[in-house]
């Protein structure tokens, strides 16, 4: 999992090892940080954990499911460092958490959740909204995609203290569910997609959990989980919850349901 709580002993069984030279695990895992405000659908979830999430309605961030929160949690609107009290942010808080009723810890499967916010933003060039996917469709191997956060930079690093982004390339679900990747600990499922490179070095970590991934411009899917202790690591790419047909008509139900 991509946030800082204790991962389960289960998934130390996906567990592999590999020695990344220390030069490839550089910023958000191999990205750069970003123009300050210039990702301004990007929302950071502080309270215990760090999480990010995306803006997808003035009164609407979808996360990770797992991306757990406190009574004590800031949803940070407009935020480019989680230190400065910047004057671009807009602090809310969560009025109800709406996890996709079919989260399944073990397989990973339906990783996502709506967070209902106590206002709506001001919307502005510092924030503004991202838009889900008319459709949810795959995502063919080989497309260029993105994503931010305030995670990890390296393995062994804090987390970030200003928003960091990276490219990413989607990879073939046959080739991230074989023997030298997943192995099918846990499957890559339909409703999942791994994203990285074949290489290793660019990847989200913990931390980045719940922030979008955008490919060629459209939201596609949410941070979820890697190798615990090996972002970056070829065998293990960042896998993300995939906007699917499927997902994409719970969050819209839930988000008409709720108003
Ligand atoms: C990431 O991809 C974008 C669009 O393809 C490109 O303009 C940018 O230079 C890339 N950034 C890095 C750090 O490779």
């Amino acid at each position: 999992m991509r946030n800082s709580s204790t991962f389960l002993a289960a998934t130390l069984s996906i567990v592999v090892f590999l020695l990344i030279p220390e030069d490839l695990c550089e910023k958000i895992i191999g990205g750069n940080q970003v123009t300050p405000h210039s990702r301004p659908y990007m929302v950071l979830l502080d309270g215990g954990n760090i999480c990010a999430g995306a803006l997808i309605a003035k009164d609407w961030v979808l996360t990770a499911a797992h991306c757990s929160l406190n009574q004590k949690s800031q949803i940070i609107l407009g935020a480019h460092s989680r230190s400065k009290e910047e004057p671009e942010r807009q602090i809310m808080s969560v009025k109800k958490e709406f996890p996709y009723p079919y989260y399944d810890l073990d397989t990973h499967e339906g990783d996502l959740k709506l967070l209902k916010l106590n206002k709506k933003a001001t919307l502005n060039k510092n924030v503004a909204i991202l838009q889900l996917p008319k459709k949810g469709k795959d995502v063919e191997p080989g497309t260029a995609c993105r994503v931010a956060g305030w995670g990890q930079f390296h393995n062994n690093s804090p987390v970030s203290d200003i928003l960091r982004e990276v490219n990413v390339t989607i990879i073939d679900r046959k080739i991230c569910n074989d023997k030298s990747h997943y192995n099918h600990h846990p499957v890559i499922g339909l409703n999942m997609i791994c994203a990285g490179s074949l290489q290793g070095g660019k990847d989200s970590c913990r931390g980045d959990s719940g922030s979008p991934l955008i490919c060629k411009d459209t939201f596609r899917g949410i941070t979820a989980f890697g190798i615990p202790g090996r972002c970056g690591d070829p065998r293990g790419p960042g896998v993300y919850t995939l906007l699917s047909k499927k997902h994409l008509n719970w969050i819209i139900k839930t988000m008409k349901q709720a108003v």
